[in-house]
């Protein structure tokens, strides 16, 4: 009887201790969804950062991205300028999917994407002729701020232009 009431308590104890594990793993992971989303309270610097077309039409945390063009629905900056996304609280992640203004067909930029943690900061993608969507994969951990630093302009101009981002936790396998 002991026994049995014994190994209850110790299953008991194993269900609950694991599950609130990943009850916090969840959590920190933001529930494996899309951490920069304007529904959560991220900070897009406003230092060098410009948004064409008015904020609302051009965050690229936004859910709406149908209304681009050369003029709407972009946030940019200039050259050897970065756009910085500071997260409300820090999360782990692996993922970002990120849009580069792609809207003519020969446009292709040079800049590099940074997460960060406490201020060290890690280069997780880069290159140097490249619109369009790109997804990038890291090692996972913690972050707190992402950057994206205009390295060339475009062949057209020196804007870095972004339509979207996106960061979250993927569980791959
Ligand atoms: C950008 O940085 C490069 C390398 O440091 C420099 O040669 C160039 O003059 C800078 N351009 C602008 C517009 O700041
Ligand atoms: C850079 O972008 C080009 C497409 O423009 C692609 O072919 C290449 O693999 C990319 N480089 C890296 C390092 O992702």
């Amino acid at each position: 009887m002991i026994f049995q009431v014994l190994i209850l308590t110790l299953s008991l104890s194993d269900c609950c201790t694991i599950n609130q594990l990943q009850k916090k793993t969840r959590i920190l992971r933001g529930n494996y969804k899309d951490v920069l989303n304007f529904h959560q309270i991220n900070l897009i610097s406003t230092k060098n950062t410009y948004f064409n077309g008015g904020q609302m039409n051009s965050q690229l945390n936004r859910d709406v991205i149908y209304y681009v063009n050369g003029g709407i629905g972009y946030t940019f900056c200039y050259l050897n300028d970065s756009i910085e996304i500071s997260l409300f609280k820090k999360y782990e992640l692996n993922t970002i999917v990120i849009q580069i203004w792609d809207r003519v067909v020969d446009v292709f930029y040079n800049f590099q994407i940074y997460v960060s943690f406490l201020d060290e900061e890690k280069l997780v993608y880069e290159n140097t002729s490249f619109a369009g969507v790109v997804r990038i994969r890291f090692a996972d951990q913690l972050v707190d701020k992402v950057r994206i630093y205009n390295r060339g302009g475009s062949n057209y101009n020196g804007y870095l232009s972004i339509i979207k981002a996106q960061a979250f936790y993927h569980r791959y396998n």
